[in-house]
């Protein structure tokens, strides 16, 4: 496939504005002003994009749920989510600090779409290098007159502030997200209401993710159906950026059309297994929260939402983690434990217990003092996490929790019996 998202990495000077006008950017931008926000809005329904975000949301959906008459008073916000913390993801961080001028176009159109004169992109504090490549950009599309009063003379004017988080993963989820925007503890909050009805300030206010805000200028450019014709079905659309880590070759972000097969992600663009003669084992497709897939149910996957869901996993953030078969699965486990014990907000009783129990029984069983009911406690416990709170982090940690044990079982009752991991998965953590 032709690089979409990607298509200015590695140029010289791809940050800037005078690259990124020379490849044609704003361009895009130009053309929407042109259009009524509902041609807009219509036009990204039309195209199938569901956000990048993690839970695949169909963003022109989302986008029409916004009032139509904002006011001075009560006007309506956009929020670009470039918290991305999720282990294994690592695609965000590539388009804001290769490409900063193309996720400020698409916050643009986003904004005249929802009819927004504000925005903001929430940036996690460890990218420090993309929150200054965003800052200096913003500075260069300003003087342009791209961002600020009576943008390219439309009479629509739209400001946009960065700000940076200070490291939490929770602050990824939209409506702790807010809070912390508004300079309070990111502490998720109870929906409804929803971000639409009820968001930053109070204000209505639409959240996505930065890769699904980079689609748009594409939409726009290209139209509806050249977006809905790359992917395999009418659900799954569009130019996908993979993140690829674990025992491949090459780790890192690759660019193909959504539904790629696993099998192209590792062994084509990953150079296939790190460590010479040893097979697949086990591969976390979406980022630490969805649930681990066995090498046997790999086989003929694709990359999509619709398929991992089917497989029983998800697409979540594209952050597939390969491990091969010299990975201790109870430690990897205990691993994804730690860190959601570690970024629970504590609100949640389910989720501030139950992250903190099954941290504390997989690390018991890991190091040797493990009880045959350990396996069932565990499910008792992620079982009672799921759905009872306020935001889905819990769910994030009982799901894969569970998927380790039920995919797993023997090395867990290894270690319960023996107090050491198989034999065959004693060669490399993989943690
Ligand atoms: C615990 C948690 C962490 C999240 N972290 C991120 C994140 O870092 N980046 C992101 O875009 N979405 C993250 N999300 C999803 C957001 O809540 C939200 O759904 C998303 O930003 C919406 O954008 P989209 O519709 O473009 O996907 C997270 C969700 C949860 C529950
Ligand atoms: S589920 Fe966990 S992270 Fe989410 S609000 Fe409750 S305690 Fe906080």
């Amino acid at each position: 496939m032709e690089p979409v998202l990607t298509r200015n990495v590695g140029i010289d000077g791809s940050q800037t504005l005078g690259v990124y006008q020379a490849r044609g950017g704003y361009l895009a931008l130009r053309k929407a002003l042109g259009l009524t926000p509902d041609a807009l809005v219509n036009l990204v329904k039309a195209s199938g994009l569901r956000g990048r975000g993690g839970a695949g949301f169909p963003t022109g959906l989302k986008w029409s749920f916004m009032p139509k008459d904002p006011t001075p008073e009560r006007p309506n916000y956009l929020v670009c989510n470039a918290d991305e913390s999720e282990p294994g993801t690592f695609k965000d961080r590539l388009l804001i600090e290769n490409d900063p001028h193309m996720l400020l176009e698409g916050t643009l159109i986003a904004a005249y779409a929802l009819r927004a004169e504000r925005a903001f992109i929430y940036i996690r504090g460890e990218y420090a290098y993309g929150a200054k490549t965003l800052i200096d950009a913003l500075r260069e599309a300003r003087a342009a007159g791209y961002v600020g009063r009576d943008v390219l003379g439309s009479g629509w004017s739209c400001e946009i502030v960065i700000h940076r988080g200070a490291g939490a993963y929770i602050c990824g989820e939209e409506t702790a997200l807010m809070d912390s925007l508004e300079g309070g503890r990111g502490n998720p909050r109870l929906k409804p209401p929803f971000p639409a009805a009820h968001g930053v300030y109070g204000r209505p206010t639409t959240i996505n993710n930065v890769e699904t805000l980079c689609c748009v200028p594409f939409i726009v450019e290209r139209g509806a159906d050249w977006f809905k014709a790359i992917g395999p079905d009418e659900k799954n659309t569009g130019p996908k950026l993979y993140c690829l880590s674990g025992h491949v070759r090459r780790p890192g972000v690759y660019e193909a059309p959504m539904g790629l097969p696993l099998a192209e992600l590792i062994d084509g663009f990953g150079g296939g297994m790190l460590r010479p003669g040893r097979a697949l084992k086990a591969v976390i497709p979406g980022g630490s929260s969805t649930p681990v897939l066995r090498a046997e149910e790999c086989a003929g996957l694709r990359m999509d939402f619709d398929a991992l869901a089917k497989a029983g996993s998800m697409l979540g953030s594209a952050g597939c983690i390969v491990m091969d078969e010299g990975t201790d699965m109870v430690a990897v486990a205990e691993r994804v434990a730690h860190f959601y014990a570690h970024e629970s907000c504590g609100q949640c009783t389910p989720c501030r217990e139950g992250t903190g129990w099954i941290e504390k029984v997989i690390a018991r069983i890991r190091r040797g003092g493990g009880r045959p009911e350990d396996l069932e406690l565990l499910d008792e416990i992620a079982q009672g996490m799921q759905g009872t709170t306020i935001c889905p982090l819990a769910d994030a940690a009982a799901m894969p929790c569970r998927a380790f044990v039920a995919k797993f079982r023997d090395e867990f009752e290894h270690y319960i019996e023996r107090g050491r991991p198989l034999a065959a998965a004693a060669s490399g953590t993989g943690a």
